[in-house]
């Protein structure tokens, strides 16, 4: 019997893990698992409505690491995990994404003598004043088996060295959640009660430090969007980093409504009904692709090219003079549909776990000499 910890700590890595353990359930054979969360998203909000929505079970331990600085939030996920290792080691660490989480339990596995497999390997922004780059770039650099969504991350991973051998192009987990739940999306409470009508409002995220440390730049940047938005209302749920620095600004233009981080399902209604979404996110930019949604990125920079090059996403920077053309080109019925990308099928859960049986790892074979 494998047994895998599965790691999940922040809300992108709810969606990704659900697949995977609904697959290992549903094969019943040679793996049991463990499901770790550790705790660095906490509210209802963030946290346990994904597990209710989603079917993810209550997770085996909770290692309570709650919020921090970067350093503050590793070290006690760090010392957490640890501490379940010492009681009870596992044979493999599955990680998913790109969250301090997803490094911080890497670490401390290998540390251990236990293998690594990251579910998500091999996406790389280029821009390592992101956290997320530096979690990707650390958790690939000890990483065992490399689980990927996209030729170009197969593409990196072999650049930096990788053998074939470890490269598992499997396709995308988060694109298995959406197409699972596709048929039993929610209509947020407040959808009717402002009178949105399905393809005729925007939908926007933002939550990078870089957005939204600054109060002033949020405003620049949300004055930008409203100024354009045409008299579309603008629907923002705000992420809690957010809200604290939108609380700090005297007001809002008319047209933006803010709401609360809104549940798995209702998100996602949100976002399939939406004329376009802007975003600075990554993972939103791959839902809006499979969707045929507009989107476009807030950012300079994308770890998920593919969402540009075949989908319906693209990269208008964090100048806010980019933004009104943009809009114009969607308003005028000019934005670009798109393709799915390879694999992005809704087996991936399956195809990991078709994996994870068959691999030999480091535990076994020292469980087998000795
Ligand atoms: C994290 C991830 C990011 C991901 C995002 C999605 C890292 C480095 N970043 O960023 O990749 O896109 O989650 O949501 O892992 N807070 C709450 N309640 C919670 C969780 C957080 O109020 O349940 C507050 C914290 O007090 C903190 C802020 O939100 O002030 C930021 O949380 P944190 O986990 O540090 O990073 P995120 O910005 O959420």
């Amino acid at each position: 019997m494998l047994t895998v910890d599965i790691i999940a700590g922040a809300r992108p890595n709810f969606m990704k893990i659900a697949p995977i353990v609904h697959a290992i359930d549903a094969d019943q054979s040679s793996i049991e698992y463990r499901l770790i969360h550790t705790g660095q998203h906490y509210d209802a909000k963030m946290s346990g409505d994904f597990f209710t929505q989603l079917g993810i079970p209550e997770p085996h331990y909770n290692l309570g690491a709650g919020s921090g600085s970067q350093a503050e939030q590793t070290g006690a996920i760090m010392r957490g995990y640890e501490q379940v290792l010492q009681t009870k080691p596992s044979d493999l660490c599955l990680v998913v994404g790109d969250v301090t989480s997803t490094m911080a339990c890497a670490i401390v596995a290998k540390k251990a003598g236990i293998d690594v497999a990251h579910v998500e390997a091999g996406i790389r922004s280029g821009d390592r004043t992101m956290p997320e780059e530096i979690n990707r770039l650390v958790t690939d650099a000890i990483t065992d088996y490399f689980f990927t969504t996209s030729a170009k991350a197969n593409e990196s991973l072999r650049t930096a060295g990788i053998d074939d051998s470890a490269i598992f192009f499997v396709g995308n987990t988060m694109i298995d959640t959406l197409l699972k739940n596709i048929d039993r999306l929610r209509k947020p409470d407040f959808f009717d009660e402002q009178s949105l009508i399905s393809g005729n409002y925007i939908v926007i995220t933002l939550h990078r430090p870089a957005n939204v440390d600054k109060p002033e730049n949020l405003a620049t940047m949300l004055n930008a969007i409203a100024e354009s938005a045409n008299g579309l209302p603008v629907i923002f749920p705000v992420h809690p980093r957010t809200r604290k620095n939108l609380e700090q600004l005297p007001q809002l233009p008319e047209c933006i409504h803010v709401v609360d981080p809104q549940p798995y399902l209702q998100f996602i209604y949100l976002v399939k009904n939406a004329k376009a979404v802007l975003t600075d996110s990554g993972g939103i930019t791959e839902e809006t692709t499979v969707l045929g949604v507009p989107c476009m990125t807030l950012r300079d920079s994308t770890e998920r090219p593919e969402t540009v090059t075949m989908g319906t996403n693209e990269l208008i920077g964090t100048s806010v003079s980019n933004i009104p053309p943009a809009m114009q080109r969607l308003l005028a019925g000019q934005w670009k549909s798109g393709q799915v990308p390879p694999k992005w099928d809704g087996k991936t859960g399956a195809r990991i776990v078709e994996i994870l049986k068959q691999l030999q790892v480091a535990s076994q074979t020292r469980t087998n000499a000795a």
